[in-house]
């Protein structure tokens, strides 16, 4: 018999509590909170659909490997490990630890940075885009057109515009610092890059002498994609499929707060030694011994077992299954979406959620706000707060879109935490007439997302 459910593929073997709460309670903690969900405390939250990132279950081999974890200053043996599993994973000879991806992105794109570099991604991730512009160079991102259209479908939205990058080549010649391709494109609404649009970007750089680097958190989520909607993919095996992909970079960065189940952790990895070189340097006088970067013996057991572990196909189909379980829930009770639902999260389109809240009053925070009041759903704003600018009368540069992210941390929730969500939203489409904008009462220079207070307009 062939089933219909799609089961988790793992049992629970030890479990968190829930704290549950009522709507009047939610409402003080939302406004205790300025409105912006990272100033939330985690015990308040019921559901937490903030990120994907550090939040997964870990396994059982991964919690031995947590024991096994050897602490030594120099040469450890979990060193030796993840250095292994990294280099048989994306073929690259020189591996560099760090606690986490931005530390990797600021390490790389601070030496290859600069006032007058440029750098081209097909979206780059805000710490990404923040690194860079800190060093005083230049983010542009180039998605594919479609990739701007929320209804339509395309199998690989996340893809490159190879055309736009050629010109771009050309019109910054010389002043390229790198181009990165991120996989899946997470700022992008989570969607896949296929392998030929890689391979066109890798030869595009290849013929203008620039480096391509991978911002690779999600290369296993992204392979299942490839595998499953590629043309000629088919019978290559997931791990294989991200093996190609490593193989036409000339570096990667990677997060392992996502694709390698751990809580902490990532590295950067090279082809260049000259480069490794420079980067070794950074590395220890900001992050680390070149052993260990900034984690811990145990972290870097718990990342190689994890690199391994994701690449099971079991694991892979009930992963991408269960995220768009949930978005044909949302479809069906009429919420717009990112279309199609990619691999990690959930994007809903706030501008058409909320038709009449403009981009300047910020109809994703609105969403935001209304997920937690409601549901005690905890969500993310990826439009105007995160990427809009003020244009020199001050007035909101917008965001090209305004989306929620709802991310499905890995083998943390059940189907009926995920029905629960759907059901919330149920209650978001009935009041939806009703809710307003909101406005920023206090703001930072960078990453402002993180720590701006908003209150509702009236
Ligand atoms: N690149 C991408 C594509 C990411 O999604 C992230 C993090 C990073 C780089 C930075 O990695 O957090 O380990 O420093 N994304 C998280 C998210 C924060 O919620 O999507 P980090």
């Amino acid at each position: 018999m062939k089933h219909r459910t799609i089961i988790e593929p793992f049992r629970i073997k030890s479990v968190e509590p829930i704290g549950l709460s009522t709507e009047a309670e939610r409402v003080e903690q939302l406004k205790a909170a300025h409105y912006n969900p990272f100033l939330l405390r985690s015990r308040d939250v019921i559901i937490d659909l903030m990120t994907d990132s550090g939040t997964s279950a870990m396994s059982a081999h991964q919690w031995a490997g947590v024991m096994e974890g050897d602490e030594a200053y120099a040469g450890s043996r979990s060193w030796e490990r993840m250095e292994h599993a990294v280099r048989d994973l994306t073929g690259m000879p020189h591996v560099l630890p760090t606690h986490q991806g931005r530390a990797g992105e600021r390490i790389l794109y601070g030496h290859l940075g600069g006032k007058g570099k440029v750098f081209i991604s097909n979206t780059h991730f805000d710490t990404t885009r923040a690194n860079i512009e800190f060093t005083g160079a230049t983010a542009i991102d180039i998605p594919i057109p479609e990739g701007q259209d929320t209804a339509l479908e395309h199998p690989f939205k996340g893809n490159m515009d190879v055309q736009e990058l050629e010109r771009l080549l050309n019109e910054h010649k010389g002043h390229v610092g790198a181009v990165i391709l991120t996989v899946t494109n997470n700022s992008g609404g989570g969607q896949p890059v296929s392998l030929a649009n890689a391979e066109e970007v890798s030869a595009t750089c290849k013929r203008h002498g620039v480096p391509m680097m991978l911002d690779c958190c999600r290369v296993a989520e992204n392979s299942w994609f490839v595998k499953n909607r590629e043309q000629g993919m088919g019978d290559m095996t997931y791990r294989s499929i991200a093996q190609r992909m490593f193989a036409l970079a000339d570096g990667a960065v990677m997060s392992a707060k996502k694709d390698a189940f751990a809580n902490i952790g990532g590295f950067i990895a090279f082809r260049d030694a000259e480069l490794a070189k420079a980067c070794t340097q950074l590395l220890i006088i900001t992050e680390g011994f070149s052993t260990y970067g900034g984690l811990s013996g145990r972290d870097m057991e718990a990342i190689a077992i994890g690199l391994e572990e994701v690449f099971d196909p079991h694991y892979l189909d009930y992963r991408i299954r269960s995220t768009t379980f949930l978005g044909e829930q949302l479809n069906k009770i009429g919420v717009p979406l990112m279309m199609p639902i990619g691999g990690h999260a959930v994007y809903v389109d706030a501008k058409k959620l909320y038709p009449h809240i403009p981009p300047a009053h910020y109809p994703g925070q609105a969403l935001v706000c209304e997920l937690f009041r409601l549901g005690g759903i905890r969500s993310v704003e990826i439009g105007s707060v995160m990427f809009g600018t003020y244009a020199e009368d001050g007035s909101l540069k917008p965001s090209r879109m305004e989306l929620v992210r709802l991310a499905i941390p890995r083998r943390v929730y059940t189907q009926s935490h995920i029905e629960y969500v759907a059901e919330t939203f149920e209650g978001i489409m009935a009041e939806r007439d009703r809710v307003k904008g909101m406005r920023i009462t206090e703001e930072p220079h960078f990453l402002r997302h993180f720590t701006a207070h908003f209150e509702w307009l009236h």
